[in-house]
């Protein structure tokens, strides 16, 4: 069995909740209202996972997976900078693929090369709305993240928006009732859900972790990226 590698979330409170950060082996699934930090845990790990292990990092590349246009390269300097590394280095070994949920088909193939290589972490926003296609190409991409996860020691990271209320705009934040269905919810090995604190404060709580307790902890949106 391969040595469980933990990736340092840049919060030591996030990194504790979660037994030592987010691990490879796995998929960790975050879900949770807008602007509740998913995305920012993902730049923040684009870094983390470059760190040697000596620094709580993969000593890995990252292959990030956007559907929804929101990653941001200019979002990485600041968090490279923070955590001591050269960014135009840290993002050279960011491999970007965009795609639409169209070209979930692409991103299946895309994936098979993804295995010549040691990658460690993989983001994934899945939109909102699922048709049927897409709902069974999801299910097929899934299984593959979670074959790759096992056999590379990939640590897999993905994002997914609860879904929201079209009559009041309101977010129903059922927690059995992510966005993505239960397909998703059956892939993630790990399963957090965000929300917004005070100001640029952030709650994680953890739901469905076999490991782990059911406890939250604190953390902050920083200009360097998630912190305590
Ligand atoms: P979506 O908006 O649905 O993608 O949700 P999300 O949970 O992915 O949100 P995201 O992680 O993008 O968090 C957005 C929050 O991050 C904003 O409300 C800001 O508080 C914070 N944020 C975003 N960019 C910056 C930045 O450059 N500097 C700082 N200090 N905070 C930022």
């Amino acid at each position: 069995r391969k040595a469980v590698v933990k990736i340092t979330t840049g919060s030591q409170a996030l990194d504790e909740l979660l037994g030592g950060g987010i691990e490879t082996l796995q998929i960790t699934e975050a879900f949770g209202e807008f602007r509740s930090g998913k995305t920012q845990l993902a730049h923040t790990l684009c870094v983390s996972t470059q760190l040697p292990t000596s620094m709580k990092g993969g000593n890995g590349k990252v292959a990030y997976i956007d559907t929804e246009g929101t990653f941001r390269p200019d979002r990485i300097v600041p968090i490279a900078e923070r955590f001591g590394m050269d960014p135009g280095a840290v993002l050279d070994n960011v491999m970007m693929l965009l795609s639409h949920s169209i070209l979930l088909v692409c991103m299946q193939r895309w994936l098979k090369n993804l295995s010549d290589y040691w990658w460690v972490f993989l983001e994934l926003t899945i939109p909102n709305k699922l048709n049927l296609y897409f709902f069974q190409k999801l299910a097929q991409m899934l299984s593959r993240l979670t074959k790759i996860a096992e056999e590379f020691n990939v640590a897999v990271y993905m994002t997914n928006q609860v879904i929201a209320d079209p009559a009041g705009g309101v977010f129903i934040s059922d927690p059995k009732k992510p966005a993505g269905g239960h397909v998703l919810a059956h892939a993630a090995t790990v399963r957090l859900m965000f929300r917004k604190g005070k100001g640029e404060q952030r709650v994680c709580k953890v739901f469905d972790a076999p490991n782990l307790p059911e406890s939250e902890a604190i953390f902050q949106i920083t200009g360097g990226g998630i912190a305590d």
